[in-house]
């Protein structure tokens, strides 16, 4: 059985192992470990549902999923792109309205592993990053998916 120490420094290793994170002083890398919970999903489990409220932030830790929109005009589902270790999620309802703008699904034989970070940890640790200031809406309109969507439906 891993111990929580164990655990605390396997997290630390992993967090500076990603781009995103490895800038951050070790002191915030310290705090994101103490405060994570894992999350496993086995393949073609919805992760997070377009629509739905949600406050919580989530790293990929192993695996593959996908992120799939709501198309308003044919009313299906678009896959917009596949996500991997190391890549991260959910951050869009934790900033400003707490609607999940998309689907995302664990599209790995094996399941995928997750690092589930909670809002106010996000907002404290994390959400000042550069890199989570992503523009998403390019590949949106390449995919012809409605971006209001989510607010239309509430
Ligand atoms: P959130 O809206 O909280 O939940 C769904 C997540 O999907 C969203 O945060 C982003 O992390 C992610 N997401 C939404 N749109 C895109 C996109 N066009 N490309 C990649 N990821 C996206």
């Amino acid at each position: 059985m891993r111990t929580g120490l164990l655990r605390h420094s396997e997290h630390m290793d992993f967090l500076r192992s990603v781009p995103t994170f490895k800038g951050l002083p070790e002191e915030t890398l310290s705090k994101i470990a103490d405060v994570l919970e894992e999350a496993h999903y086995n393949n073609g489990d919805y992760i997070i549902r377009q629509g739905a409220r949600g406050d919580t932030f989530y790293i990929i830790a192993k695996g593959k999923v996908k992120v799939t929109k709501r198309n308003s005009k044919t009313q299906e589902d678009q896959v917009i792109r596949l996500l991997q270790k190391g890549d991260f999620f959910g951050e869009r309802a934790l900033q400003g309205e707490d609607v999940r703008t998309a689907n995302i699904i664990s599209a790995d034989p094996t399941g995928v592993d997750c690092l589930v970070i909670d809002r106010d940890s996000y907002l404290q640790l994390i959400s000042t990053l550069d890199d989570l200031k992503q523009i998403y809406e390019d590949e949106e309109d390449k995919a012809g998916v409605d971006t209001e969507y989510a607010k239309l439906k509430l």
